[in-house]
This record gives structure tokens, sequence and C-alpha cells, in this order.
């Protein structure tokens, strides 16, 4: 139980802590969680970004590699982090649980911090940004899943704190903190964890030299606002080298500038504090810095256009599979849009669905899948829906496209392009793989121009791809991780009402290409009962 803004919200959370304890570890170290459920929901907890080569049973997804673990049961995931540096983090995967079940996995290299491709920093800090809602979070959940989607967090959090906010007695301020020395250098570990909104990231009167994004490093770049979407991880470097004083840090949320949406302005903001700091009292003023408008899109189109990785990729030349996927709203009553309550999100006009009474991963390794386990498994269209976007035809299912081992496969992920239309910043994860970010683009994509545009030399990898509001993002990796892996919006509204899919990596030729059979404490589900969080 939490008492933020005069509320006691009932909150799951991990060991008493909110965000949960970080996760540190050496790259190449086995890690090993026991997960001991004491809340009264099933739950999983997924390693956000960790391969997990032929490991896919520990990836944790609900419903997708595992059914959740049940109340006052337990498991234990092993997995190990081979050939990835930086920042990551994990959260519970089932329902919106992750909202207060999450932390940050912090790996870093073998041999030591002195070999960080940038300046050794003096010290490193976790910055865990959140969303704190005044409703218990499975009420949300409860009522997103009866299409209600006009529910907002109350306030977003910084490493817990809601930052300054007006409640029942009046003004409060529960900021965090962060100390620092003039002319240390601190190594920002940002992860956001938020359930849905893209935040700006600032602090005033200074600047980031940003080093890494989901756990892989790129060339050094200077900027006085770090965007960063759900799901993403961000390390970047602050130097304390302003005047001594007091200053704001501020996360904002990223808003689609659709009229119809009436979203507030979610703001929280934290607290730069020089120490000792001679001649800076509490009174002295703190100084804000000035934030892009909410509706601002350029800010984050901008940032992520600039980013390159460290060093040159191979990305493979020669694309074995295609798939376009168009991401937008439908209707799955009228099909006109004439019925809120009926509104799904979808990818190529499919509502994706989760099973519910085995794992997709338990089906696909026992070969049942297609048979009676998963009742409505569909195949995800390699084609783009015949009439783009719009109330055309929705239809609800589990949808899986199989992969042969090795494929190389491309994405492009197109939102609606006109504004009128439902669209947003849909930033899209795959679980167990990470992708060369290709390109981006507003508008409709050009399979000539844009392709032409790629960048094949030096893309930034990440897990996570955001497809710009009224535009497209294109993506290609290589399908060597052979399971069943989940892709999603990281937004939890989004996924939760269908804007995901399954995709399955078939095994290789040789025993080492083929995912060994599950750990021995996974358990089977059992059998459509208690499977939901709810
Ligand atoms: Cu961090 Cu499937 O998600």
């Amino acid at each position: 139980m939490l008492n933020h803004l005069c509320n006691d919200t009932p909150v799951i959370v991990v060991n008493g802590q909110l965000p949960g304890p970080a996760i540190e570890a050496t790259e190449g170290d086995s890690v090993v969680v026991h997960v001991i459920n004491k809340s009264p929901h099933g739950v999983t907890i997924h390693w956000h970004g960790v391969k997990q080569q032929l490991n896919c049973w520990a990836d944790g997804a609900g419903m997708i590699t595992q059914c959740p673990i049940q109340p006052n049961k337990n498991f234990t995931y092993r997995f190990n982090v081979i050939g990835q540096e930086g920042t990551l983090w994990w959260h519970a995967h089932v329902g919106f649980l992750r909202a207060t079940v999450h932390g940050a996995l912090i790996i870093r290299p073998r041999s030591g911090p002195g070999s960080y491709p940038f300046p050794k920093p003096d010290k490193e800090i976790p910055i865990v940004i959140g969303e704190w809602w005044d409703m218990e979070i499975v009420q949300v959940e409860r009522r997103a899943a009866s299409r209600i989607f006009d529910d907002w967090p109350r306030s977003p959090t910084i490493n817990g704190k809601l930052g300054d906010l007006s409640n029942c007695s009046g003004f409060i301020e529960d900021n965090y903190v962060l100390n620092v020395e003039h002319g240390k250098t601190y190594l920002l570990r940002i992860v956001n964890a938020a359930l849905h909104e893209q935040y700006n990231f600032k602090i005033a009167g200074h600047e980031f030299t940003v080093v890494a994004i989901d756990a892989n490093y790129v060339k050094p770049y200077t900027t006085d606002t770090i965007v960063i979407a759900s799901g993403e991880t961000v390390d970047a470097l602050l130097v304390a080298g302003a005047p001594p004083g007091r200053y704001y840090m501020i996360a904002q949320a990223m808003q689609s500038p659709e009229p119809f949406l009436q979203i507030p302005v979610l703001m929280s903001r934290g607290v730069v504090s020089y120490y000792p700091s001679k001649g800076s009292t509490d009174d002295t003023p703190i100084m804000a810095p000035e934030m892009p408008d909410q509706h601002d899109a350029t800010t984050s189109f901008y940032f992520r256009g600039n980013l390159t990785s460290l060093l040159p990729q191979s990305v493979p030349a020669n694309v074995d599979e295609q798939l376009f996927i168009a991401i937008d709203v439908g209707d799955i009553c009228s099909h006109d849009g004439s019925h809120d309550n009926c509104m799904v999100t979808r990818l190529n006009n499919i509502s994706f669905h989760l099973p519910t009474t085995t794992s997709l991963l338990q089906a696909h390794y026992n070969n049942n899948m297609s048979t009676s386990a998963i009742s409505m498994l569909k195949e995800f269209p390699r084609c783009p829906p015949s009439s783009e976007f719009g109330y055309s035809p929705t239809s609800v299912g589990t949808a899986v496209r199989t992969v042969r081992y090795n494929t190389t496969v491309e994405i492009v992920f197109q939102n609606p392009y006109s504004s009128g239309m439902f669209s947003a910043s849909n930033p899209m994860h795959l679980h167990g793989h990470d992708l060369f970010i290709l390109g981006q683009g507003l508008g409709k994509f050009d399979p000539v121009k844009d392709v032409q545009a790629y960048n094949l030399v030096d893309p930034p990898v990440r897990n996570t791809a955001l497809a710009p509001i009224y535009g497209w993002t294109a993506i290609r990796f290589v399908a060597s991780n052979p399971g069943v892996w989940f892709l999603h919006c990281h937004m939890e509204k989004h996924v939760s009402s269908g804007m995901a899919l399954a995709l399955v990596v078939e095994d290789g030729p040789t025993p080492e290409t083929t995912l060994p059979p599950p750990p021995a404490d996974y358990r089977s589900c059992d059998g459509g009962q208690n499977n939901r969080a709810l």
C-alpha cells in the first residue's frame, strides 16, 4: 500500500521497493532470479532487451512463453547476458502489472568500467521514469479491457517520486533529488518504465551526451533534450559543470495533437542539487528548463534521426522476408467507427488475442499450435491490407508469423499518416532480438525513395523501434533465435487492445540451433483456469 496524493492505493511491488531493485551484472554473467509471488495476481517477469539466445523459455512474456506464476507459487529465471552491455530493464509481463513491477538491469563490461567507449563516469545513476495512477492498476486494466481508453495516469514519476503537485492538503513536494559535485561526470541510466507515454527529459542549464540506447553504444551525441518512449533505455553522460545551485530535471509526456484526444499535461519534476553549494540555500530559486510543447513531435523525430551506432554494423544486404505492417485502430462491431466501445487496435487489420489455455511457446514446442491448443490461431498476413487505413473489417485472433531459422526479416511499420485519424508514436518492441533501425519518415512509406535512403552502414541498434506519429520506421534483423517472440507496441493500452503479433522462429538444422527442452520447473498451463491476471 502506498500513500500518494492522500489516497491509499494498493500497489504490487518487488521487495518493497518502487522502482524495484536494480539488477547489476557483468557481461557474460549467468543471472538467476527467484520469483516468489506473494501478490494476489498471476505474474511473469520479462527481461526486456535480453536476447535469451536458445533460452526463450526464460523470456517471461505472459501466455506467449509461459503461463503466469500463480499466487503463492515460485519460479526461477535463469539466463545469461552474453554480448550485451549497457542498460536494460525488467518488468512484469501480465496485464498492466508492470506499472509498478519493474526495475533496471545494468550490464557492465567484463573488463571493468574503465573500458567504456566514453570517458569513465565518476558515478552511475539509474533514472527510472514511471507513471502513477490514482486507481488500483488492475482496475485500470479492467476498464481498458472493457474498452474505456480515456484513463490517464495522475503523474509521471522519476525514481518513484511524483514531483510536485497539489493534493488534498495543499502543495506537496516529493521530488527525486540527484546530488552532484561540481566538475564530476555522471552516467545516467535512463529507463522509460511508464505504461504509456513517450517523455522529453531535460535538466535546466545542462546538456547530455548520449552514449548508448537499449544497451547498444552510439556515437556520442550531445543534446539538451533526451527523448525516450515506453520500453526504451538511454545512457547519457551528465557533466556537473553549471554554477553550483539547484536545477529542475523534468520528464514531460509527448502527446498526440489530435484534438479529439483530451490528454492532460503529464509532467514530473526532480531536482539536480550541487553540494556542497556555498551561496545557495534552499531559498535560492530553482532553475527550470524550457520544455518542448507537449504536442511537438519534431524533437523526438530529430533526436532519433541523429543517433547512429558507435561502430559500423554488418547489416545483411539481402532480405528474405519482407513485412509491411499497418498500425491502426479498428471497430469490431459495425466497422464504421460508430460504436465507441468497440474500438480495438490492430496490425494489418488483426487485433491480437492472447491465448488462454496454453502458452504459444509450449504449443509450438509440442507441435500442437495449429491443432486444438490455440483456439484463435491466425496467420499474420504478409501483404498490406488492401484498404490500408480506416474502419475496414477487423478480425480478432492470435496472429502468428513463422519464419525459418536465420531468415533476414525486414519490417516497415506504418502509422496512419493523415491527421483526423487516430495516430500515435508507437514504440514497437520485439523480444529476443536487436533490430537495425534503417530509417524513419513522415507520411506514407515509399518503397523506392525511402529504401535508397536507408542507413545500412551505422544504423542505431535497438530492441524497440518507434514508428513516428503520421509516419513510418523500417527495421531489419536476422531471426537466429529459435522460439516464440512477442512483437508489440510498448504502450500498454495498445498491446492489451490488440497491437501485437507473435513471431515464431523455427529451429535450425543442428542441435546448437535448436531450442532445448524447457527448464525442469517450467509449469504447463493448467487448462484455462487462472492463467490471466484477472
Ligand atoms: Cu518490455 Cu513485451 O515488453
